[in-house]
């Protein structure tokens, strides 16, 4: 049983294989924080964690005490889990423990995305309820601790069980103080077409972190955190992570006191949250998943990747192999007929292509971003046969149909925005800002939610449609709800982004098989919330492959790669004019769901030869790229290395890009992960890519092909030759693909 209690210590033991995480009830009846880390042995009790008296000037002895969901105004003077404001005007509560209950499994949390499991064996959850007399707030921690992963997911439930009204002035996911600050912390930031960019720095003393409060996660900042020990890398060492599963404002930050202790916290922003919980409410914050690892960066990348694709991750397609797409948008824009489409159709069957995606421009008089969002019928003038005519051809054809929908924004210029003015988001009297011309709806007005419904339902219903790529390309201004009295505005984001999942799960349920793919200006709401509805992202607008390898890189911290939608596009590049190899563009593209951005009739007989080669070997390895052990490799400055193994360790996919050829350099070696040392594997080069280095050289050998020992790949690696003339000759943007595959 991975939760224990002792009855006389008071603490609580939750534990798998991997480690350990020790709360303990202080004798005042708070909660207190005394353990996170490699595990510990579950038949002891532990006295020696709890805090050591201190008596300070200005500072009390619970500044020094480490807390599991700190409270406000007690002596505790970092900032708290949650503040609230009772009906008198005060803003303090004492919650006392009340009571504890362990159950088998884990529970859904009413309208928000949550990790699940399927079998009562796969996790134990702890609900710890805290009591404040006074006023009748109830407060229930929750922790689910899953037997396979080094893994907690937390949430908090807040009950007010008294008479009077109380206000949730902040209400977060997860908070846990940590002994010290020896740890340096990775964020995931960016903006359009450049998300998540890694940073790594040590903690300082005082507050950090990074936070949203337009409405969605956004590009600025992922909601998620790492912390590693200053000597641990991608592979080893000890390091943990947390992600919150949510898609709205939200902070994720750490603060180091006085005493060296870090109390790290995530949830709901409280810069733009207030709740009113009357007489008998309750709210439930978003899902927190807390990870673990002492095999470093890799190793925690994982838990994430393990939990999210297989306890997040939902409905039919999450195990299915994703399809090969073809997407529009770069390759037509707005400029389309019907014609144009079936004749891109035509040559995607040909490449071997599996869905074709029409994206913006197929709906109302949509010939830019100035009008049609909310007019949710086809373009008779493009479409004359509306999209069931288009869908029946296409997929007469061979190929499925998918639609691009931006269903949360109307636009100035629209028939709903003419009938509905006072659905877009604004404050009366206030100039709207305006972003990419349109507005946003109110999607915490449930009017608003159930008509989307509808105009989508029908919309998908009228036609033979496999996939949907769900955008949301503005961020929102204006906060104000012409449905929420003056007291509840601050409600407004919340209730939003419930509105965002409820239509999410109503149209998910409706329509089980449609695959759909989440996308927010590309990669702004790449976040775990919206994973739990949709099982892929378009991740960055940005499809230049060098900066591809970039932005994956960072999202692989904690995303499984069957989430990562990764196209290849033409060059120039229409976001950085970058000139790419084809064969670089694709093996950038392979580790994800690998799709297409182009006008496939204008590719040359060469390019279509290529994509077909390349198609066919994605395809019959799509299940390791997509589900396999990923694992970021050490290289240079100059190159980039990663690789996706399987589970058995059987078989691997080794890609190593060359980035700035440089003549005469030194060779190096890139080490392997994930292997089984007492195997030995057979090593070849993708023919593509060996081929691709042969321009000069004819004779060249591949250096670290044949028969290699598990041992040998992981303790002394490939090794990657950069002094072969014909790599100069090559010049930048070489990808090699090494496929390795255990010997019987
Ligand atoms: C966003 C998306 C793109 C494309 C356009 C269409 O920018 O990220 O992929 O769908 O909108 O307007």
């Amino acid at each position: 049983m991975p939760i224990k209690f002792d009855k006389n210590t008071r603490q609580f033991h939750l534990y798998n294989d991997d480690f350990s995480y020790i709360i303990a009830v202080y004798d005042n009846g708070s909660i207190g924080q005394l353990y996170f880390g490699e595990p510990l042995s579950p038949n002891k009790d532990y006295p020696f964690l709890a805090p050591i008296p201190f008596a300070g000037f200005s500072n009390n002895i619970r500044s020094a005490a480490r807390f599991e969901y700190p409270c406000y105004g007690r002596g505790d003077f970092r900032l708290p889990a949650f503040s609230v404001r009772l009906a008198d005007g005060a803003g303090v509560v004492e919650p006392r423990f009340e009571d504890y209950r362990v159950y088998p499994g884990k529970n859904t949390i009413p309208g928000l995305p949550s990790t699940y499991t399927e079998g009562t064996d796969e996790a134990e959850t702890l609900e710890i309820t805290l009591l404040d007399k006074l006023s009748g707030l109830k407060i229930i921690l929750s922790y689910t601790i899953f037997s396979a992963y080094a893994c907690i997911a937390r949430h908090t439930r807040f009950e007010n069980t008294g008479k009077e009204r109380i206000i949730l002035e902040s209400a977060l996911s997860l908070s846990i103080d940590l002994p010290d600050s020896a740890w340096n912390m990775l964020t995931f930031t960016g903006s359009w077409a450049r998300e998540f960019a890694v940073s790594d720095a040590p903690l300082r003393a005082g507050f950090q972190g990074v936070h949203s409060a337009f409405g969605v996660s956004g590009s600025i900042a992922n909601p998620s955190l790492i912390f590693r020990r200053p000597e641990t890398t991608e592979h080893r060492g000890e390091a943990f992570g947390l992600c919150l599963l949510y898609s709205g404002n939200f902070i994720a930050c750490a603060e180091v006191d006085c005493w060296d202790i870090t109390r790290i916290r995530t949830g709901i922003n409280p810069e733009t949250f207030s709740w009113i919980l009357e007489s008998g409410g309750s709210f439930d914050t978003p899902e927190a998943a807390l990870g673990w690892s002492k095999s470093g960066l890799n190793g925690l990348s994982r838990v994430f990747h393990r939990l999210f694709r297989t306890h997040l991750e939902s409905g039919v397609w999450r195990d299915r192999e994703r399809p090969v797409l073809l997407n529009t948008w770069e390759g037509a824009y707005f400029n389309f007929t019907e014609e144009k489409l079936l004749a891109m159709a035509r040559k995607a069957v040909d490449l071997g292509v599996e869905i074709f995606v029409l994206d913006d421009g197929w709906f109302g008089k949509r010939e830019d971003e100035t009008t049609s969002l909310g007019d949710w019928v086809p373009n008779r003038d493009k479409l004359p046969h509306g999209i069931a005519g288009l869908a029946e051809k296409i997929t007469a054809m061979g190929l499925k149909f998918g639609l691009w929908i931006e269903p949360e924004m109307v636009s100035e210029k629209s028939h709903l925005f003419e009938a509905h003015p006072d659905w877009a988001v604004g404050v009366p009297g206030r100039t709207r800002t305006e972003m990419r011309r349109q507005f946003v709806l109110d999607m915490g007005r449930a009017e608003i939610v159930d008509y989307l419904f509808e105009a989508i339902s029908s919309v998908i219903s009228g036609a033979k449609i496999s996939y949907i790529k769900w955008d949301m390309n503005r961020f929102i201004t204006e906060p104000f709800s012409l449905a929420l009295p003056p007291d509840r505005q601050g409600e407004f984001f919340h209730r939003y982004c419930l509105g965002v999942y409820s239509l999410y799960s109503r149209l998910t349920a409706a329509f089980p098989e449609i695959l759909f793919e989440s996308c927010a200006s590309g990669g702004a709401r790449f976040d775990a919330g919206i994973l739990g509805f949709a099982p892929q992202g378009w991740l960055s607008d940005n499809t230049d492959a060098v900066q591809r390898l970039e932005i994956q890189r960072g999202a692989s911290y904690f995303y499984p790669l069957n989430c990562i939608g990764a196209h290849v596009s033409t060059v120039p590049n229409h976001q950085t004019r970058r000139l790419t190899p084809l064969l670089f563009r694709a093996a950038a593209s392979f580790f994800g769901d690998l799709g297409f951005e182009l006008d496939p009739t204008k590719l040359s007989e060469e390019e279509a030869e290529t994509i077909k080669e390349c198609i066919v070997f994605y395809k019959k390895y799509r299940r390791l790229f997509q589900q396999g052990v990923f694992s970021r490799l050490d290289a240079t400055a100059d190159t980039a290395a990663w690789m996706v193994s399987s589970e058995d360790k059987k078989s691997a996919i080794v890609a190593v890009y060359k980035l700035n050829a440089k003549p005469n350099q030194k060779p190096f070696r890139v080490r392997l992960a994930g292997f089984d040392r007492a195997k030995v594997y057979h090593v070849s080069l993708w023919e593509p890519t060996h081929r691709a280095g042969l321009t000069f050289d004819e004779t060249d050998k591949c250096l670290n092909c044949g028969l290699r020992g598990g041992d040998e790949l992981t303790s002394c690696g490939l090794l990657i030759d950069n002094t072969s003339f014909a790599v100069s000759i090559i010049g930048d943007f070489y990808p090699e693909l090494f496929l390795l595959e255990a010997a019987e």
